[in-house]
């Protein structure tokens, strides 16, 4: 008897795995898609390598209807014209532009601040995407929303 109810927790035990298995395999049914090697001056490496950075870095405050500093980054005019500060982005020329010098945290000490601040400063790996991406032309996607 004893036996059988330790069989039997056991049993219960794998079931619930499996369930759990399942449903995070099941449940996650695209397959995730294989990472591409664009070329940097292209639409798709801004697609597919720097707009998840900036999606989830940046749109909290730069996205949809948030305007922090007048700037919005969700669409392509507005992403390189930038806010009250001017220009964010110059195409081929990372070191000069005020985005990458804000993530870099290597701008103007306050004004404008660092871009995000300290605590959640972008990876290096991040950071060099994004200026591989403006050194090689800034290439936006046609489809990005304009203003
Ligand atoms: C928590 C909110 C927040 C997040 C997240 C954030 N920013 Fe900002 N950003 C601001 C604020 C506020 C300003 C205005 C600062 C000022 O005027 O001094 C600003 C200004 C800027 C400016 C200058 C605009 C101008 O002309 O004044 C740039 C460029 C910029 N952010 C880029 C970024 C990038 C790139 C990211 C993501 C890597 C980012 N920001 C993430 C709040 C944020």
């Amino acid at each position: 008897m004893r036996a059988f109810g330790l069989r039997c927790g056991v049993d219960g035990l794998m079931l619930l795995a499996c369930c759990l298995l399942g449903c995070t395999l099941g449940c996650n049914s695209e397959p995730p898609k294989p990472h591409v090697s664009y070329d940097p001056g292209t639409a798709d490496f801004y697609r597919q390598d720097v707009a998840p950075i900036f999606k989830t870095n940046c749109y909290r405050c730069h996205g949809g209807m948030n305007r922090k500093g007048e700037y919005s980054m969700q669409t392509s005019a507005g992403l390189v014209r930038g806010g009250k500060h001017g220009v964010a982005v110059i195409p081929g020329d990372p070191t000069g532009s005020l985005l990458v010098k804000l993530i870099r945290h290597e701008g103007p000490k306050d004004n404008p601040m660092p871009m995000p601040d300290k605590r959640k400063k972008l990876s290096d790996a991040n950071i060099a995407i994004v200026e591989r991406w403006i050194r090689a032309g800034a290439a936006l996607p046609e489809d990005l929303p304009r203003p």
